[in-house]
C-alpha cells in the first residue's frame, strides 16, 4: 500500500489523577500505541499525545485527606502514570496535565466563544449540600438507606443489595460521605451549554449520523440520543461547579468553576499545543476547520457520550475542526468477571512489572483479543500463559534460535543471497497489504491470527528441512546455509509484522540482524550477505504459572 503521507493526531483518554493505572486502562493505551506505531512504520506524520485528567472533587478531597495540595498530589500521580506508560512501551510523543496554563487559556477562550454564540445560559438549580463541609455534593458523595430494601450505606443511584435504581433524593437517612452531615437542599446558579439549541441538535445529528464514520454501535446509540428532527432528547449540559472545587474559574463568574468534563477533552488540545510549541509545529494548521489533518480519539465505551456529543459540539461552536473519528473499545474482564480487589484481579500496571512480567506479554495478549468493536474482552489467565508460551515464544521467538546458531557457527553469520527469492518468503510478503489493512482498521486479533498462521508455515518449513540433520553432512554445507537463511529472513519479515505490538523485541531483532529500524515497506528488502548477523541473544523468555499466583497475591486488597 503506497498511500501518500498522512498527518495524524492521536489521543488516548486522559486517566484520572486520583488512582493507579491498572490493566483495564492498559487495554486502551496498548490499543492506541499499536495503532500509532503501525502508522509511524508506514512513514506517516503521527503525533500521539496524552495527559493526566487532574480536576474535580475526588482529587480535591483526596489531596485534603493526605494533607497536601492538589497540585502536589497530581504531580506525584503524574510521575507514577508516566512510569507505568514507559514500562508498557506506550510511545506518547507528549504526556502532559490538564492543570496547565495552556488548558486554562484554551478552556476559557472556548467558553467565551460559546457564550458569544449564544450557547451558554445561567440557571438556578437546587442540589444536595453538605452544611458542615460547606460544599455541594456530587451524587457519589451521598449515601443512605435503600428506599426499597432499606440496606444501609448505599450510593445515591442504585442499591448493591437489591439492585433497585433511583435518584439520590430517594435515599432514606441520607448522609454526606465527606462529613457525615445530613445533606440539605440548596439553590445556586449554574452555567449550561445549550445542547438543546436547534443549531446543536442539527449539527450533532449530522455529525454522528452522516459526517463521521462512527462504529455502528456508537452511531445507533447516538441516533437514539439525538432523535429525529424536532424530537431531540438532548438536555442542556451543566458545565459549572461551585467553589470549593479544584479546576479553572469561569470567566466573569467568581466562585464558579468549569466542570472537569469541560476542560478534560480540551486537555487533548492543550497537551498538543504545549508539544507544538516545543517542536515548532503549527498548531492552528491542525485544529482549524477544514484542516487537512486527521484527528482520532481512542476511548472506552463508558465515555462515548462525552466524545461524540459534548466534545464535537464544544469544538464546532467555538470555531475548531471536529474529530475525524472516535474509536471506542470494550471493557476488560479477568477470567470472565469484572476486575475485583477481593479476588486480586484489579491488577495495577506497576504490580505487573514488580512481579517480573514482561510487558510485551500483555501487549501481545491484548493484541490477540482486540478488534474494532465495543465488545468487552477477557483476560483469561490460563489462556494468557498458553498464548505467550506456545505462540509467542514457542512459535515465533524460537524461529530465530532455530536458524541463527548454524549461521553464526558455520558461516560467520553470513546470509546466502540466493535464498531470498524462496516461495515461503514470497508468501509471507504477499500478506503485507492484508495485514496492514487489518492494523489500520484496528482488527488486531485478525492480524495476529494471519501472522501466526504464517509463523506455523515457517516452523513447518524448518521441520521439513531439518537443518539439524543437514548439519551432520559436510557435503550439504550450502544447503544448510540456504535453509537457515530462508528461515531467518522469514523471521525478519514476521518481526516487521509484529513490530507495532512488540517494539522491544523488534529492537533486539534489529540489533541481532544488524539492520536499521524496520519500516513496513522493508518487508521487500531482504537480508543480505553484506550484513553478517550478530550473535543471537534470547529475545524473550517464557512466563511461569507461579508468576500469575504472585501477581494476584500482590493485588489482593489488604
Ligand atoms: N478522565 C476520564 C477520561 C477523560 S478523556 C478527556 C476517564 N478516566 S479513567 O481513568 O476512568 O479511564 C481512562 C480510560 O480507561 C477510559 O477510556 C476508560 O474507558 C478506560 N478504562 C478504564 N477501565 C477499563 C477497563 N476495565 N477496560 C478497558 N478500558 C477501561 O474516564
Ligand atoms: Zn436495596
Amino acid at each position: 500500500m503506497n498511500t501518500p503521507q498522512r498527518r495524524i493526531l492521536v489521543t488516548s483518554a486522559l486517566p484520572y489523577a486520583n488512582g493507579q493505572i491498572h490493566i483495564g486502562h492498559l487495554v486502551e493505551y496498548i490499543q492506541t500505541d499499536i495503532w500509532v506505531r503501525f502508522q509511524r512504520m508506514q512513514g506517516h506524520e503521527v503525533h500521539y499525545v496524552g495527559a493526566d485528567d487532574t480536576h474535580g472533587t475526588p482529587i480535591m478531597l483526596r489531596a485534603e485527606k493526605e494533607g497536601i495540595t492538589p497540585q502536589k498530589l497530581i504531580a506525584q500521580v503524574w510521575k507514577e502514570h508516566k512510569r507505568d506508560f514507559d514500562n508498557f512501551l506506550i510511545s506518547f510523543d507528549h504526556y502532559y496535565t490538564t492543570d496547565s496554563a495552556e488548558n486554562k487559556k484554551l478552556s476559557q477562550d472556548i467558553y467565551i466563544k460559546l457564550r458569544n454564540a449564544g450557547l451558554i445560559e445561567m440557571r438556578a438549580i437546587e442540589q444536595a449540600y453538605d452544611p458542615i463541609k460547606e460544599m455541594f455534593l456530587p451524587d457519589r458523595f451521598i449515601k443512605g438507606n435503600c428506599p426499597k430494601c432499606d440496606a444501609k450505606d448505599q450510593y445515591g443511584d442504585s442499591c448493591e443489595k437489591c439492585g433497585a435504581t433511583y435518584v439520590p433524593t430517594d435515599l432514606k437517612n441520607p448522609y454526606s460521605v465527606v462529613s457525615g452531615a445530613t445533606p440539605i437542599r440548596k439553590i445556586s446558579d449554574h452555567y449550561f451549554f445549550k445542547l438543546s439549541d436547534p443549531r446543536c441538535e442539527s449539527f450533532l445529528r449530522e455529525w454522528t449520523q452522516i459526517k463521521t464514520p462512527l462504529q455502528s454501535e456508537a452511531r445507533n446509540k447516538m441516533k437514539e440520543w439525538v432523535g429525529k428532527p424536532g424530537e431531540s432528547k438532548l438536555g442542556d449540559w451543566d458545565i459549572s461547579r461551585d467553589a470549593p472545587y479544584f479546576g479553572f474559574e469561569i470567566p466573569d463568574a467568581p466562585g464558579k468553576y468549569f466542570y472537569v468534563w469541560l476542560d478534560a477533552p480540551i486537555g487533548y488540545y492543550a497537551s498538543f499545543l504545549n508539544y507544538c510549541e516545543k517542536k515548532e509545529i503549527n498548531f492552528n494548521e491542525w485544529v482549524e476547520p477544514n484542516s487537512p489533518t486527521e484527528q482520532y480519539h481512542f476511548i472506552g465505551k463508558d465515555i462515548l457520550y462525552f466524545h461524540t456529543l459534548f466534545w464535537p459540539a464544544t469544538l464546532h461552536f467555538s470555531g475548531y475542526r471536529t474529530p475525524t473519528n472516535i474509536f471506542a473499545h470494550g471493557f476488560l474482564t479477568v477470567d470472565g468477571e469484572k476486575m475485583s480487589k477481593s479476588r486480586g484481579t484489579l491488577i495495577s500496571a506497576d504490580s505487573v512489572i514488580q512481579s517480573g512480567f514482561n510487558p510485551e506479554w500483555f501487549r501481545y495478549y491484548f493484541a490477540t483479543k482486540l478488534n474494532s468493536s465495543m465488545e468487552d474482552l477477557d483476560l483469561n489467565l490460563q489462556d494468557f500463559v498458553a498464548r505467550v508460551n506456545s505462540d509467542l515464544i514457542g512459535k515465533y521467538i524460537n524461529i530465530a534460535s532455530r536458524s541463527a546458531g548454524f549461521l553464526i557457527k558455520r558461516f560467520n553469520g553470513e546470509i546466502s543471497d540466493n535464498a531470498m527469492g524462496h516461495p515461503l518468503l514470497k508468501e509471507i510478503s504477499s500478506s503485507k497489504d492484508k495485514i496492514a489493512l487489518l492494523y489500520e482498521n484496528r482488527e488486531f486479533a485478525k492480524a495476529i491470527r494471519i501472522i501466526m498462521d504464517l509463523t506455523d508455515k515457517v516452523n513447518s518449513f524448518v521441520d521439513e528441512h531439518k537443518p539439524w540433520e543437514i548439519a551432520k553432512h559436510p557435503e550439504q554445507e550450502a544447503n544448510l546455509q540456504t535453509i537457515c537463511s530462508i528461515t531467518l529472513e522469514a523471521f525478519r519479515q514476521l518481526s516487521i509484522y509484529l513490530k507495532p505490538v512488540l517494539p522491544q523485541v523488534a529492537l533486539g531483532v534489529e540489533k541481532f540482524l544488524s539492520i536499521p529500524e524496520m519500516q513496513w515497506n522493508d518487508i521487500d528488502t531482504p537480508l543480505s550477505s553484506k550484513n553478517p548477523i550478530q550473535s543471537y541473544k534470547h529475545l524473550m523468555s517464557r512466563v511461569e504459572t507461579s508468576q500469575i499466583d504472585g501477581l494476584l497475591a500482590a493485588n489482593l486488597s489488604k
